[in-house]
């Protein structure tokens, strides 16, 4: 059975939380595609290399660095994900992830616009930039006023790029986590792909 759940959103929306409790309801495989480009904008900064050749050569190990969670990393990877070939390099594997069988669950930015346009089911999961800012300020600390402009830098910049910018697709269902729980947003979310499972393969 080939079945996507496509979740994008800004930073820290709560898209990865969410990603992992559906894929693990639901029994899909989950890949966070903002882990690919967290992965090319580290090694190419770390090895002062070409962020193009990196994508292009991108291997297990480059994802199991236990450094890919940073801001520094968050900020690295938005920078080197505005360059076309580098989206491009990363778009096959991601397309193959998506419709292996058993069905999948792939978090970013432009799942459901660029990468899966044909998904089973589109979220576009979001919060206000004050709420994003401080949960990631309660995940790795340091001040909470920088956490919350380098959020909004990384918005800027994921939503104003030229290739495959940041924005909902057009059939997402949209659930914003700025008030809710995560058990509330999952149930939310789960509720939309039990209703999509009950339509059968053609929707
Ligand atoms: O989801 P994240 O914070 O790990 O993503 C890091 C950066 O990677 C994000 O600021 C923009 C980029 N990204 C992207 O352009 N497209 C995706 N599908 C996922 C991430």
């Amino acid at each position: 059975m080939q079945f996507t759940v496509a979740i994008d959103g800004p930073a820290a929306a709560g898209k990865g939380t969410l990603s992992r409790a559906v894929a693990e309801k639901f029994g899909f495989a989950h890949l966070d595609t903002g882990s690919l480009y967290r992965a090319v904008g580290v090694k190419a900064e770390a090895e002062g290399r070409d962020p193009i050749t990196v994508a292009q050569t991108l291997c297990s190990e480059d994802l199991a660095r236990d450094d890919l969670r940073t801001l520094e990393a968050g900020q690295a990877a938005s920078k080197v994900a505005v360059i076309a070939e580098v989206r491009h390099a990363l778009l096959q594997f991601q397309r193959d992830f998506a419709r292996r069988d058993g069905g999948a669950v792939l978090d970013g930015r432009d799942i459901g616009t660029v990468i899966c346009p044909q998904a089973e089911v589109k979220l576009f999961v979001t919060a206000s930039a004050e709420v994003r800012a401080h949960r990631r300020w309660l995940e790795l600390g340091g001040d909470e006023a920088q956490v919350l402009a380098e959020v909004r830098a990384r918005d800027d910049r994921d939503m104003n790029r030229a290739d495959a910018p940041l924005r909902p697709a057009e059939d997402a269902v949209q659930i914003d986590t700025s008030d809710m729980s995560i058990e509330a947003a999952v149930a939310a979310a789960c509720e939309v792909i039990a209703a999509r499972i009950a339509q059968g393969p053609q929707g």
